[in-house]
């Protein structure tokens, strides 16, 4: 099994992140391309026709949601969501620090499709070599005249700025990225307003991942035909997937969308260690219910992840194999959620504590059947009830885990009691053991 690379294609390249070098095989083609010879109208069919769906988690269409954004003279934004926090997920930053033009070309793109003049790519602040790289790159696309004002003389306007986060989950949500943008504390907002329509500085502001932002200059490159030929069904294109866990060469893989999970995990990543079986796999980040061995021959694409239950959703995979207990695997995710939590909403804020909670006592020797009663409905009571969907990134894996692996879960929990009990034995002391009354003569 080969991968099929399209956006990694030149990612090898030495000094590939100079403007040179990306500008020496073809970069900003797609670019000069968008602004000469096609109208905004034409760049945004194009991007619709593609198929393009979003690559940070939901898998909306691209160019559908561009459609969104009011036409007219106002300030309009697009924001790049560079945030990359999903458990599991770190394709976006080998995109970023190996082809930083490729995101930079693939802002002025979208924002030449939204009607943007202003643009930020927002980063989290852990990838701070990844934002330097990103900020040579921009200077570097302004002193060519490919950033500011009239872009090559055209009709388009449009600056990039590199913004760093402060290191929380939360901001990757697309209205919580908003909020810290703006400089607040990053909490999610209601919607509706959609971003589309109220978003930045209540501005239209169209907010892409960096993978799906950096498919737009192929996509205008080679025309949405080309584009198309990738890919099964709605799923269309190439998709860099990042394997990690439980597999012998974790990392990542441009595959087209369509090939079988069997093919990433076994065919690229190596599978499981030598002599351990796989028990099951996160399909798409930390956020996506587990899949289980009969998935494995289902093709990766955004509808047949659903269709089994589960989802795409940053396009990571992460296998967990049989010597991996799902317990203290389970109460290791619900804490990270748990403390990634804005604590705006109750669902979320309550529903992780609760799951953690119970979790430890299922995983400390303390649980009753009652527990995984309780557990169960607690993600039942989460499942769509939250301000955003942090809670149900919680909630959907640890549900999935109880659906397929209950029997696991409650020999976890009696034998973690059995070994809780052996150990307070020697505690209570001989004495205490000695002055146990010998059954006498009834
Ligand atoms: C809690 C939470 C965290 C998220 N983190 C990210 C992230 O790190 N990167 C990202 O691109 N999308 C993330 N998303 C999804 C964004 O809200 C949004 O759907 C995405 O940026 C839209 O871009 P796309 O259509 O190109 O995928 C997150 C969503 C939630 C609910």
């Amino acid at each position: 099994m080969t991968e099929t690379r399209v956006l990694l294609a030149n990612i090898d390249e030495p000094d590939l992140n100079t403007i040179a070098v990306y500008e020496r095989l073809g970069g900003y083609r797609a670019m000069r391309k968008a602004l000469l010879e096609m109208s905004a109208e034409d760049v945004l069919h194009e991007l619709g026709e593609s198929g393009l769906r979003g690559r940070g988690g939901a898998g909306f269409s691209m160019g559908k949601k561009a459609s969104f954004i009011p036409k007219g003279a106002m300030d309009k934004y697009l924001c790049c969501n560079a945030d990359e926090s999903e458990p599991g997920t770190f394709k976006d930053r080998l995109l970023m620090q190996k082809n930083p033009h490729l995101l930079v070309e693939g802002c002025i793109i979208g924002s030449i499709a939204a009607g943007a003049n202003k643009g930020f790519i927002f980063i989290r602040g852990e990838y701070s070599v990844q934002a330097d790289i990103l900020e040579d790159a921009v200077a570097e696309a302004y002193e060519k005249g490919y950033l500011g004002e009239r872009i090559l003389d055209s009709g388009h306007t449009f600056d990039l700025v590199v913004h760093r986060g402060q290191g929380a989950y939360i901001c990757g949500e697309e209205t919580g990225l908003l909020d810290a943008l703006e400089g607040k504390r990053g909490n999610p907002r209601l919607k509706p307003p959609f971003p589309a329509n109220q978003g930045l500085y209540q501005g239209p502001t169209l907010i892409n991942n960096v993978e799906t932002l950096c498919n737009a200059p192929i996509i205008i490159d080679h025309g949405a035909d080309w584009y198309r030929k990738f890919g099964e069904g709605n799923s269309t294109g190439t998709k860099i997937v990042s394997v990690s866990g439980n597999v012998q060469r974790p990392g990542n893989f441009e595959v087209e969308l369509g090939v079988t999970v069997r093919e990433l995990i076994y065919g690229l990543a190596g599978g499981p260690p030598e002599g351990r079986e796989l028990k099951c796999f996160f399909p798409g980040g930390s956020s996506a219910p587990v899949l289980t061995k009969e998935h494995l021959d289902l093709p990766y694409t955004f509808e047949a992840m659903a269709q089994a239950g589960s989802m795409l959703g940053s396009g990571a995979i992460i296998v967990v194999d049989e010597s991996e207990p799902l317990v203290p695997l389970a109460l290791r995710l619900a804490e990270f959620y748990r403390h990634e939590s804005c604590g705006k909403c109750v669902p979320c804020r309550e529903g992780t504590n609760w799951t953690v909670k119970v979790l430890e006592r299922v995983d400390e020797g303390e649980g009753t059947p009652m527990d995984l009663e309780i557990l169960e409905q607690v993600q039942g009571n989460i499942i769509g009830n939250c301000l955003c969907v942090l809670g149900d990134s919680m909630a959907m894996p640890v549900a999935s885990m109880l659906t397929h692996f209950r029997e696991e879960f409650e020999q976890h929990m009696e034998e973690a009691r059995l070994a809780r009990d052996l150990e307070e034995l020697p505690a209570m002391g001989a004495g205490e053991l000695g002055a146990v009354p010998e059954a006498g003569p009834v």
